[in-house]
């Protein structure tokens, strides 16, 4: 099939476009490299040995974006397009939305005018808020986010019911995405933050590369085993599975969600000894207060993508330490310098 990825050119999007290659898809990356360097999608082409074709373009241009759909007969948009950073969505709301809510009709737009009506879309399980019981399925409430881009997730999840609701020929599946990290095993793609990362793995591979000086731990007090925050950590590679076995599985229109995790939660603590035992040394941590908006614990029930995609996380936490450390040491500065 002929994939459209929006935001391909990023993390999650990099490696679902290796997976979706391996697959024998034909993939077109539309990405403005906002958060990403075209780097990453000629080690997707090194890693795969196949092609692929890439639009520089920011897919609230509904000129370019219409000129794309004219272009390419696509069968299914995977849509990754979008800013992901908690913090920053506080101080800048407007922008967003704009880029998130703004973008999404945009794309949404030129499908309609197009014919294309078959969408996979990055939410998270953030979309939950502060979860009532865990583990957590999709048929537990949502909304009551915190920060405008859990907000973004949320209206975005909205905004896709109500145009298949309009159109039942839609095909809408919402994957709502635990916490996806590590790299792939080749260590040429992996995450590559601006900045100080605010996320614990990457935070801790600069630890353990010798960048920063110590691990912060915000908060030993959250009612959970060791005291420090759990979540459901779940290996980038399999994530990127997840949206080549929705693409191939589902063949009806309908709206389709499904939780993306391991169904496995771990402590922050839990997280910095896998670490240790795949950079082969101990760690410096500091406990720190907690972070503001963070919740205690969140781990899915994703047994619905097992029974309907026959899709489960293969990969541990071991395997999502030693693939970060991996991709760490053979990028130490990331995609831009050598
Ligand atoms: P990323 O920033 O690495 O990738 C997003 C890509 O979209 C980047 O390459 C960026 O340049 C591009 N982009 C942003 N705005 C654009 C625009 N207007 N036009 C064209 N391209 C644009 O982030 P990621 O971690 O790969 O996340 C991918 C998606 O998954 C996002 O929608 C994110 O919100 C969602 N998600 C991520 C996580 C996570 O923890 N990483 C968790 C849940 C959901
Ligand atoms: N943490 C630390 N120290 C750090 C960074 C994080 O102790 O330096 C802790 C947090 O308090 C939390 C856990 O590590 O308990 C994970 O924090 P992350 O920042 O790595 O991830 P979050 O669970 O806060 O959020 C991530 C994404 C969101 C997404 C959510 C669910 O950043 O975009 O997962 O998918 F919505």
């Amino acid at each position: 099939m002929k994939i459209l990825v929006t935001g391909g050119a990023g993390y999650i999007g990099s490696h679902t476009c290796v997976e979706l290659l391996n697959g024998g898809h034909e993939v077109i990356v539309v990405d403005n490299l906002s958060n990403s360097s075209k780097e990453s999608l000629n080690r997707v082409v090194q890693i795969t040995g196949k092609r692929l074709d890439f639009y520089n373009v920011d897919i609230r241009n509904a000129y370019a974006m219409n000129k794309i759909f004219a272009e390419n007969k696509i069968d299914w948009v995977i849509h990754f397009a979008g800013l992901k950073a908690v913090g920053e969505s506080c101080a800048k709301p407007v922008e967003y939305y704009d880029n998130n809510l703004g973008g999404t009709l945009v794309l949404l737009q030129a499908m309609r005018a197009h014919g294309c009506k078959r969408i996979v879309f990055s939410s998270s399980a953030t979309v939950y808020g502060d979860p009532e019981v865990l583990p957590l399925t999709e048929e537990c409430k949502t909304g009551g986010t915190t920060n405008p881009y859990g907000t973004s997730k949320y209206f975005q999840e909205i905004m896709l019911g109500d145009v298949y609701k309009a159109d039942n020929e839609w095909s809408v599946v919402l994957l709502r995405y635990f916490n996806p990290v590590g790299a792939h095993e080749s260590g040429l793609i992996g995450e590559d933050p601006k900045g100080i990362p605010n996320n614990l793995t990457p935070y801790i591979a600069k630890v353990a590369i010798g960048e920063l000086k110590e691990i912060g731990v915000f908060g030993n007090d959250y009612p959970t085993p060791d005291g420090t925050g759990v979540r459901d950590y779940i290996h980038v590679v399999d994530l990127a599975k997840g949206h080549v076995a929705a693409i191939e599985k589902i063949a009806d229109s309908g709206v389709y969600t499904y939780n993306l995790g391991t169904g496995i939660g771990c402590s922050v603590l839990d997280v910095v000894h896998a670490f240790e035992k795949a950079c082969g040394r101990q760690l410096p941590y500091v406990i720190k207060p907690r972070r503001a908006g963070d919740i205690a614990a969140c781990y899915a029930d994703a047994s619905k993508a097992e029974r309907e995609l026959g899709w489960h996380a293969e990969l541990g936490i071991d395997e999502m330490c030693a693939s970060l450390w991996r991709w760490q040491q053979m990028n130490p500065e990331g995609y831009n310098k050598k």
